[in-house]
């Protein structure tokens, strides 16, 4: 086993994946820079040659985020490999992280390849990008279902031609413990010149198993897991880096490595990363789960109360799981709040700061305690959206026992102001409607959920709606104190976030 793992955040990237996730350029970099303080070794900030946003963000962060790693993920060609540099070349330590199918499967039905094909391509491309930075990363895609010489010979060749990091991913899913860690065994026994490089695991979670896939390579010998927070990715997701930390952490007698993960700052970020995507962290998630802690039984609980160990396995505050942290109130100022925000990460300049003070007051006169919860939620609602198309202005609704329920809005379209009302079977579907309305687009509600953001019955109210339009699916969130608004918010939300996949920007051209 090696004595360092090395984290490789892709949440950015493969997590950007997961339906709906769409991100934009400064909720991107919020995260970069939350994963930076959390301690991974490299962030994947994206994919540039898929779509301009992408090349976009890739290139901001790779000139803020500058103590550690910033890959970019390419295919084989030139072009795509210009692209990856030209938007990581600014990086203090960017990688170029190039990627080509290597199972029978993939290379005779996507690629249309022979392997001696796919070989050429690898070593071709390798040498390429080998002129632009000595920090190369290669990825066979569907490695687990490859053929085992073969993923041999491709990473030999790899090596050879000057890769510094061999990913062996498990694309589909498909992989158990056992079998992935053999394979790992035989890569490493049978690749030439292995030790020159790193090997690495990316694991999907189709059959629930990339956390126990990506143990089981690092008890074989891999050097680096790929993963994502909350384990959010392409369908079932990908490996929760969460997860594996918290595995190794818990139980060094079985995994006797270090990391550099600040473990405290594990649920922050899992907060930060549920609310700029809108996906909601199921409530038994492990490690992160609103329940992971919380003991229902009464026999569990007396055992709690009389010693923690009873049933807590890890204490929650080695998460960062601080109950109701006290941060800022009704009368807390303006350098109070900077210096706060400051330390969970934000440079404000004075012009968003005098936003986010606004906010801060408006959300304190209702609220008696302002938490890191409620700070990210102004924030990332008043600035990171800034270039939003619809902006919701003012919104009054009347609902109860004996009114019609009918929502009187106005919305702000690329800054004119537009005002309507309208009707629904209750006040957010009138809001909705209403919205609709006036937005001239009737996106389909695939789902809508509402939680408090914090404790308190004053507590701000979190919806999330799961938006679809002409194939289009986007996950909006909003908070606020009431929850009609909150769910104007959300609706609002997901509306632009329809608005930036349909711009040219954020159209994937791969
Ligand atoms: O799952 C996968 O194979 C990938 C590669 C591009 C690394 O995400
Ligand atoms: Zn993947």
């Amino acid at each position: 086993m090696k004595d360092r793992i090395i984290f490789f955040d892709t949440t950015l990237r493969d997590g950007e994946q997961s339906p709906g996730a769409s991100m934009n350029t400064a909720e991107k970099m919020r995260l970069a820079v939350q994963l930076e303080k959390l301690g991974v070794d490299v962030i994947e900030a994206g994919f540039p040659a898929a779509s301009e946003g992408d090349f976009e963000a890739v290139s901001e962060i790779s000139k803020k985020v500058k103590n550690i790693e910033i890959a970019a993920l390419t295919r084989t060609g030139k072009g795509d490999i210009d692209q990856a540099w030209g938007s990581v070349c600014k990086a203090a330590k960017p990688r170029i992280h190039i990627f080509i199918a290597t199972s029978d499967l993939h290379m005779a039905h996507k690629l249309n390849m022979t392997s001696d094909e796919v070989v050429q391509a690898t070593v071709d491309s390798i040498t390429y990008a080998k002129k632009l930075t000595d920090n190369i990363e290669f990825s066979a895609e569907d490695g687990s279902r490859s053929d085992r010489d073969f993923l041999c010979r491709v990473f030999g060749a790899a090596i050879a031609a000057g890769a510094t990091t061999v990913n062996l991913p498990d694309t589909v899913g498909y992989a158990v413990p056992h079998e992935y860690a053999e394979l790992i065994k035989y890569v490493m026994d049978n690749t030439e010149n292995m030790h020159k490089a790193v090997l690495s695991v990316h694991c999907h979670n189709d059959l629930g198993l990339a956390t126990a896939n990506t143990l089981a390579a690092i008890s074989a010998g891999a050097g680096q897991a790929e993963v994502t927070i909350n384990g959010i990715g392409e369908r079932a997701g990908n490996t929760a880096l969460e997860e594996v930390v918290m595995a190794l952490t818990t139980r060094p007698n079985f995994y006797p490595v270090s990391t550099d993960i600040n473990t405290e700052l594990i649920c922050p970020t899992s907060k930060l990363v549920s609310m700029i995507t809108g996906i909601i962290v199921q409530p038994n998630k492990a490690i992160v789960g609103a329940n992971a802690f919380a003991h229902e039984a009464g026999i569990h609980q007396d055992g709690v109360l009389k010693n923690p160990m009873t049933y807590e396995i890890m204490k929650p505050e080695t998460v960062g799981l601080v109950s109701n942290k006290l941060v800022l109130g009704k009368h807390s100022g303006r350098h109070a709040l900077r210096s706060h925000l400051q330390e969970m990460g934000y440079e404000l300049s004075d012009e968003d700061m005098k936003i986010v003070f606004t906010k801060f007051k408006e959300i304190a006169d209702k609220k008696k305690s302002i938490e890191d919860e409620d700070l990210e939620a102004i924030v990332t609602e008043g600035i990171l959206r800034t270039k939003d198309v619809f902006l919701l202005e003012y919104l009054h609704v009347a609902s109860g026992t004996t009114v019609f329920p009918m929502a009187s809005i106005k919305l702000s379209i690329n800054g004119r102001t537009v005002k309507g009302s309208g009707y629904g079977n209750g006040p957010i579907d009138a809001a909705f409607n209403t919205i609709a309305q006036l937005a001239d687009i009737s996106p389909e509600l695939l789902r809508f959920s509402i939680s408090a953001l914090t404790g308190g019955s004053d507590a701000q109210g979190e919806v999330t709606v799961r938006l679809k339009e002409n194939g289009l699916i986007a996950l909006g969130r909003g908070a606020d104190p009431d929850i009609i608004v909150a769910s104007a918010k959300a609706y609002v939300n997901g509306l632009n976030k329809i608005e930036y996949l349909k711009s040219s920007k954020y159209q994937e051209s791969v």
